[in-house]
């Protein structure tokens, strides 16, 4: 399973990008806001940090202005997937930016008929929101199994790529569904570090260290 970082902040891309624990990067208008950078400029020092696919969301809401923003988006750097919304003109946006050779990325998908119409439009990427589906009581994991199952059924080429990821939970999850992307934030991907066992295993060993006065260096 690839990891996407979910963020538009440059010290944590760089930091995961470092030890080899990123294979790309999303971003949505809201972690753009956060950033408090401009989109077209920290997108740009993004692709040229990471070398795989940094997704970079349009603003609008109508097919033109979607496929306008997109052919835009694109001319940032080779790397670039464009973000559209699974609506209509979404997806019209997303026939015309593919077929134009660029990647897309259509997000906000919560079922799997929304991914089975994606796939159709030629998507490279479809992220289904694990977690927003978690909120309000349904279950996000089972809709990646349910759109593996039909992609898998029909061989669409188009790559599931788990969003709003909460937990590492939900990483080994995805990646036992077989997700072939996972976009989580930097907190969370690094949280997949964290086992109890392992601080508890760690401070036995390091209070024998302390006893025996053992040395390396
Ligand atoms: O980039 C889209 C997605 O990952 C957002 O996650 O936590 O805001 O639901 P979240």
């Amino acid at each position: 399973m690839k990891f996407f970082v979910d963020t538009a902040e440059i010290d944590q891309i760089k930091e995961l990008n470092d030890l080899g624990m990123v294979d790309g990067v999303t971003t949505n208008p809201s972690l753009i806001a956060k950033s408090g950078r401009d989109i077209l400029e920290v997108t740009k020092e993004i692709c040229s940090i990471v070398d795989g696919p940094v997704s970079a969301e349009v603003v609008s809401l109508t097919a033109d202005d979607m496929i306008a923003e997109g052919r835009k988006l694109a001319k940032i750097a080779d790397n670039i997937a464009v973000k559209v919304p699974l609506t209509w003109d979404g997806l019209k946006a997303c026939k015309t930016l593919s077929d134009e050779g660029n990647m897309v990325n259509v997000t906000l998908c919560f079922s799997a008929n929304q991914a089975i119409l994606a796939a159709k439009a030629g998507a490279t990427f479809i992220s289904p929101f694990i977690g927003r589906l978690d909120d309000i009581n349904l279950d996000g994991l089972e809709l990646i199994d349910d759109i593996r199952t039909i992609y898998d059924n029909y061989g669409y080429e188009t790559q599931i790529l788990a969003a709003s990821i909460r937990s590492a939970n939900h990483m080994s999850e995805c990646a036992k569904i077989g997700a072939d992307v996972a976009t989580a934030p930097a907190n969370v991907i690094k949280s997949m570090a964290n086992h109890v066992l392992t601080d508890k295993g760690l401070a036995g060993f390091m209070a024998d260290i302390e006893k025996a006065g053992i040395k390396i260096l």
